[in-house]
């Protein structure tokens, strides 16, 4: 889950899941092992989904998440995108395995290729922290662009609890691979999505986790 940034035959540069691309027939067993599974779960029963809903997947990587939503709810239209297209050709076979009808493109998050409007949740997932901080903001404007009025943003990051008297992490960075609660809060609120919260936490053998969701309220493309 760290690394350096790779950079591709594609000009623009990502932090790919396992950081280094030779490393990505890991990240299943990986994932699993550290308890990405059970955050998944966690984060779909957040998202209240309802059937014939389209749900976006930012950062959707090998599509793990997408694939487990697609299972427990058939009826919802799935679209994964992410900027690793050995990833996703990983996401596609493992969805035309199991029968599973899922879309992916390759894109990178603040570049979606969707219309205004056009989706009724948005999920991230361990995505946020493969994200340099200056980017968040664009990204997750770009997040509000696509989702319909009323639709919802959900996430799952890593990182810590909101700093407190005892809290705190002082040390903490989103360099050091976590994203600091108070930062994606921030940056939620910026983007222009009404009601910004962190909506949990977990924890897995992969650290602390933190779960967020936020609206977009109807006629908010203004900024
Ligand atoms: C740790 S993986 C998480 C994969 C999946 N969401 C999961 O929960 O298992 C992070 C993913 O974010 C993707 N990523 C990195 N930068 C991105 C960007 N700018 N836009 C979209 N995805 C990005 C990486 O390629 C990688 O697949």
């Amino acid at each position: 889950m760290t690394g350096h940034h790779n950079f591709h035959s594609e000009s623009r540069g990502y932090l790919s899941a396992m950081g280094k691309q030779w490393l990505l027939p890991l990240y299943d067993p990986f994932a699993r092992f550290m308890g990405i599974s059970r955050a998944h779960e966690k984060l779909l029963v957040r998202a209240n989904l309802q059937p014939g809903q389209r749900v976006l997947e930012i950062g959707c990587g090998t599509g793990e998440l997408l694939r487990t939503l697609k299972q427990r709810f058939p009826e919802v239209d799935a679209l994964g995108i992410d900027p690793d297209l050995s990833a996703l050709r990983r996401a596609r076979r493992k969805a035309t395995r199991g029968g599973l009808q899922i879309q992916y493109e390759r894109a990178f998050a603040d570049d979606l290729p969707l219309p205004d409007d056009n989706v009724d949740r948005v999920l991230s997932s361990f995505m946020l922290h493969h994200v340099p901080v200056a980017e968040w903001v664009p990204v997750l404007r770009e997040v509000r662009r696509v989702l319909r009025p009323g639709g919802e943003l959900h996430v799952v990051d890593l990182g810590g609890s909101l700093s407190g008297p005892n809290g705190g992490h002082p040390h903490r960075s989103s360099q050091a691979g976590e994203s600091l609660p108070e930062q994606v809060l921030a940056a939620l609120v910026d983007a222009g999505l009404s009601g910004a919260r962190v909506d949990g936490y977990g924890r897995a053998r992969l650290g602390r986790y933190v779960f967020y969701s936020a609206g977009a309220e109807a006629g908010g493309q203004s900024d």
